[in-house]
């Protein structure tokens, strides 16, 4: 299939794009370069031995992305465009409902007037809010977020079902991603945040490369066994996996299909310092401080619907995402 990727020359997009030209399908990708770099697309190039148009158009620019669309016809779309930082949509709240909601609507209409129909969304576990138990199955309702980027995500995914209900020639996935972490074996492509980090696998590996002091532990009273906060990390290759399985859903007119994409497996945040610690022969100095305001003790998911429907399932484990993460890191220190 030809695929229009928004949000390619992103972390998980990058990822995403080397998976799909693997799998025979061929690639455009708009991207405003707001939170990532050309080079990110070369390195895919380099990867692949496959050349990846890129249009520097915004979404929420239906000129130009009408431009792109006329000139290379898709048959479906995968939607990673977006701003992704939870403490700056607290700061931000109206760029990023304009960014994200705008963005997204725009495309939309965008796509309906070039007759394609078939969209992979990014959602995110952020839309499930403090999720009552875990793991976290697919039927638990959504819930209060606790952030305007939460928000964007759990409207977008309503915006998309109701064009679903309107019009069912549209078959829409919306994909959840659990905690990325990890980057492509190669260490040419990988997570490149702008500023401190938020996220705690980007902020471990420049403590290890030396460019931040120690890290920050939120936490170390929560009711699990270490008492440090449990997430469900994945491999963003595992992840990238994870769309070009969904587009086989979507090649069976899937309707409006909704999927976790996690490993099922709960790590906490000493487990995942002591194994990037033990596998790559580096020291992580850190100290604990209060409960960040917001974080639940534990979130993961039960994936096996994707494992039943879509024939997926994560193959990494934690120490290939450590190991993985750090080989970017330790290659590109200043990132791209
Ligand atoms: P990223 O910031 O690396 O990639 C997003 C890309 O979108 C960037 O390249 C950015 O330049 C581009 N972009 C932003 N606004 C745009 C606009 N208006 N027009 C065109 N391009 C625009 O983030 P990522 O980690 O690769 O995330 C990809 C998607 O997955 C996002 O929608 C994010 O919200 C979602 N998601 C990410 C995580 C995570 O932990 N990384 C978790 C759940 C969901
Ligand atoms: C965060 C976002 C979520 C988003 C997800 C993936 C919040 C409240 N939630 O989830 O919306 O979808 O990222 O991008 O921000 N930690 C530390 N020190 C750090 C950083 C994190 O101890 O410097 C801890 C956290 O308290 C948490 C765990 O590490 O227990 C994971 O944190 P993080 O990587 O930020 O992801 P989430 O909070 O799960």
């Amino acid at each position: 299939m030809k695929i229009l990727v928004t949000g390619g020359a992103g972390y998980i997009g990058s990822h995403t794009i080397v998976e799909l030209i693997k799998a025979g399908h061929s690639v455009i990708i708009t991207d405003n370069l707001c939170n990532s770099h050309k080079n990110a697309v070369a390195r895919v190039e380099q990867i692949t031995g496959t050349s990846v148009p890129l249009y520097a158009a915004d979404i929420r620019d239906s000129a130009a992305l009408s431009r792109v669309l006329d000139e290379h016809p898709a048959d479906a779309c995968i939607h990673f465009a977006g701003l992704k930082s939870v403490g700056e949509s607290n700061s931000h709240p109206c760029e990023y409902y304009d960014n994200n909601i705008s963005g997204t609507l725009n495309l939309i209409s965008v796509l309906r007037a070039h007759n394609v129909k078939n969209i992979i969304f990014s959602s995110s576990a952020t839309v499930y809010g403090i999720p009552e138990k875990s793991p976290v199955t697919e039927d638990c309702p959504k819930g209060i977020c606790t952030n305007p980027y939460g928000w964007t995500k759990w409207m977008a995914e309503q915006i998309l079902t109701d064009l679903h209900n309107a019009d069912p020639s549209w078959n829409i996935v919306l994909l959840r991603y659990f905690n990325p972490i990890g980057a492509h074996p190669s260490g040419l492509i990988g997570e490149n945040p702008n500023g401190i980090p938020n996220n705690l696998m980007p902020y471990i590996t420049q403590v290890a490369v030396g460019k931040r002091e120690c890290l920050h532990i939120f936490g170390n009273d929560y009711d699990t066994p270490d008492g440090t906060g449990v997430r469900d990390y994945i491999h963003v290759v595992d992840l990238a996996r994870g769309h070009v399985k969904a587009l086989e859903a979507i090649k069976r007119n899937c309707g409006v299909a909704l999927y976790n994409l996690g490993t099922g497996k709960g790590c906490s945040v000493l487990e995942l310092v002591k194994t990037f610690e033990a596998v790559n022969h580096v020291h992580i100095p850190y100290v604990i401080e209060p409960r960040r305001a917001g974080d639940v003790a534990v979130c993961y998911s039960d994936p096996g619907k994707a494992e039943r429907e879509l024939g997926w399932k994560a193959e990494y484990g934690i120490e290939e995402m450590c190991r993985d993460s750090w080989n970017w890191q330790k290659n590109n220190p200043q990132g791209y």
